[in-house]
């Protein structure tokens, strides 16, 4: 090639991997967590425990009512007992302020974040699962949790 000659050079679209795809959808659409809930009242019902590894799995084959097991939708802040109303539910609450165990619920999977709650012990917390849906919002994009959980025994006493 000899000085002043001209070189063409042609570009081809570059086809994106799948990878590359999923990757800029992702930072593109918000990915808002996901809950899936079991309502406690019906574990008796079906002879399940709390302590059982395939409670959700169970309960995802027995045919139960939307308001008893399903999966909710929970934008990034909003407490989780605000998005099941907003899915016409009508779960356990009192004072919505994290001063009762009405809305108790007990998580299985993930992590929820609450804001000053007062009345649940340490070892309620970190050990049992016990969360409190009025001032709790999902931390992790997946959370599983046992709602209702305000008839277990230990519950009771703050019960309203
Ligand atoms: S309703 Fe009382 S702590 Fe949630």
């Amino acid at each position: 090639m000899r000085s002043g000659d001209v070189v063409r050079v042609r570009l081809y679209p570059v086809q994106a991997s799948e990878q590359q795809v999923l990757t800029r959808r992702a930072a593109t659409f918000h990915v808002m967590p996901t809950v899936e809930y079991l309502n406690y009242e019906v574990l008796d019902d079906h002879g399940w425990d709390m302590e059982d590894d395939d409670l959700f799995e169970k309960a995802a084959d027995a045919g139960l009512d939307d308001e008893d097991y399903g999966e909710l939708e929970v934008n990034h802040g909003e407490y989780i007992l605000e998005a099941a109303e907003a899915q016409g539910y009508d779960w356990p609450f009192s004072c919505r302020a994290g001063a009762c165990a009405n809305c108790a619920a007990i998580i299985t999977e993930g992590e929820i974040h609450m804001d000053m709650q007062q009345i649940l012990s340490t070892e309620e917390v970190d050990e049992r699962g016990v969360r409190l849906t009025c001032i709790g919002s999902p931390e992790t994009e997946e959370v599983q949790i046992v709602y209702n959980a305000k008839h277990l025994d230990y519950l009771q006493n703050r019960v309203i």
